[in-house]
């Protein structure tokens, strides 16, 4: 079985490479390198004993998509590829608009055109913008973003729905991602986050290897047991199992299938910062500051559905999350600048 996986030398991307090779699946990446590094290709064929074939370019390149499904018979497409940076959003709304939007708008047609009908979508629990409550299941209200990044998933999959309700025979998968951390066991791939990091758990790593002097705790006065925001944080090999199951369960069965894939635990940023200091035996300076502007109090899922469906969970512990996080921020100081 061969897969495209547009975005597939990034963070997530790679890793769900990897797991795809150990079973037997074929990836074929297609990532334009605005994000990810080429070094990542290496990476994998140390873990997996095999080199995935990669096109270098953009999925919003009709021709390059066309190449693509005309050299390889592609069974399924995993569309990861998109801008990811909430705050970067909101300041350049029309570039996240544009790669986001217009990408997957690209990718279908070329996808009809090639006769090619089944797609798993990387959405976002930011399609659910401010909670009503807690645990957030697929049947929560979706559509009441915060910020450009959270629409652009938000109409990505109004987009699938529509396709779907006109085209009943594919079989469209949307996934919504919660807070994804952590790093492949050998440390050979992880995420390599450019400049001052936006996230709480690339931002912890970096005071741990002493980069900056302390975290920035954004606001303490949160309805939460400890003031703090609470997340849903999932291991991203978790993450990347929960695309295996799609791909064995219902790629190729018509539907429209919407899983959460989290863990339902939720985690607060006082308990993330005291896992990190056991897992890297540093003691992480912190800073109580102002909230940040657009956040919400706490998000976390209900995974029962994929549970149910898929007969996937995440198996991770959040020690083992931060563990390995650490292990792949260490050994590599500078991502895959480092060699
Ligand atoms: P990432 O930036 O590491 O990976 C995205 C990859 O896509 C990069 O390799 C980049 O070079 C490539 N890319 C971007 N635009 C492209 C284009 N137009 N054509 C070809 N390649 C392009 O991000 P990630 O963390 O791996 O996230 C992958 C997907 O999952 C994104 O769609 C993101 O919105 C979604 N997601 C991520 C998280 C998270 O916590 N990381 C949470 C929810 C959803
Ligand atoms: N936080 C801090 N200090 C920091 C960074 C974050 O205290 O320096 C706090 C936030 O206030 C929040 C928690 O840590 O309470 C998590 O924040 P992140 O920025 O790590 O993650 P978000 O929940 O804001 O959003 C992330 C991704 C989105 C994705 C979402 C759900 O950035 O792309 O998870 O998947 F949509």
């Amino acid at each position: 079985m061969k897969v495209l996986v547009t975005g597939g030398l990034g963070y997530i991307g790679s890793h769900i490479c990897v797991k795809m090779l150990q079973k037997g699946i074929q990836p074929i990446i297609l990532d334009n390198l605005s994000n990810a590094n080429p070094e990542v290709l290496n990476r994998i064929a140390k873990i997996t004993g095999i080199k995935p074939i990669l096109y270098k370019g953009d999925v919003r390149d009709k021709m390059i998509l066309l190449t693509i499904f005309s050299e390889h018979k592609i069974s399924s497409v995993i569309h990861l590829a998109g801008f990811k940076a909430v705050g970067k959003s909101v300041k350049q709304p029309i570039e996240y608009y544009d790669n986001n939007v217009n990408s997957a708008i690209m990718l279908i047609h070329s996808m009809q055109k090639m006769g090619i009908k089944s797609l798993i979508f990387s959405s976002s629990s930011a399609v659910y913008g401010v909670p009503k409550q807690v645990p957030l299941t697929e049947a929560s209200n979706i559509g009441l973003t915060t910020n450009p990044y959270g629409t652009s998933k938000y109409i990505v999959e109004r987009i699938l729905t529509d396709l779907y309700i006109a085209h009943d025979e594919w079989s469209i998968t949307l996934l919504r991602y919660f807070n994804v951390i952590g790093a492949h066991q050998s440390s050979l791939i992880g995420e390599d986050s450019q400049g001052i990091p936006n996230n709480l758990i690339p931002y912890i790593t970096q005071v741990a290897v002493g980069r900056y002097k302390e975290v920035m705790v954004f606001g303490k006065d949160y309805p939460t047991p400890d003031g703090t925001g609470i997340r849903d944080y999932i291991h991203v090999m978790d993450l990347a199992s929960g695309h295996i199951a799609v791909l064995e369960n219902v790629s190729q069965k018509s539907g429209q299938y919407i899983y959460n894939l989290g863990t339902g635990k939720g985690i607060s940023v006082l308990e993330m910062i005291a896992a990190f200091e056991k897992a890297s035996g540093k003691h992480i300076q912190y800073k109580i500051v102002n909230s940040r502007s657009g956040d919400i109090a706490e998000c976390w899922s209900s995974p029962t559905k994929a549970y149910a469906e898929l007969g996937w969970k995440a198996q991770y512990s959040v020690q083992d999350m931060v563990n390995h996080s650490w292990q792949w921020q260490s050994q590599n100081p500078n991502g895959y600048q480092s060699l």
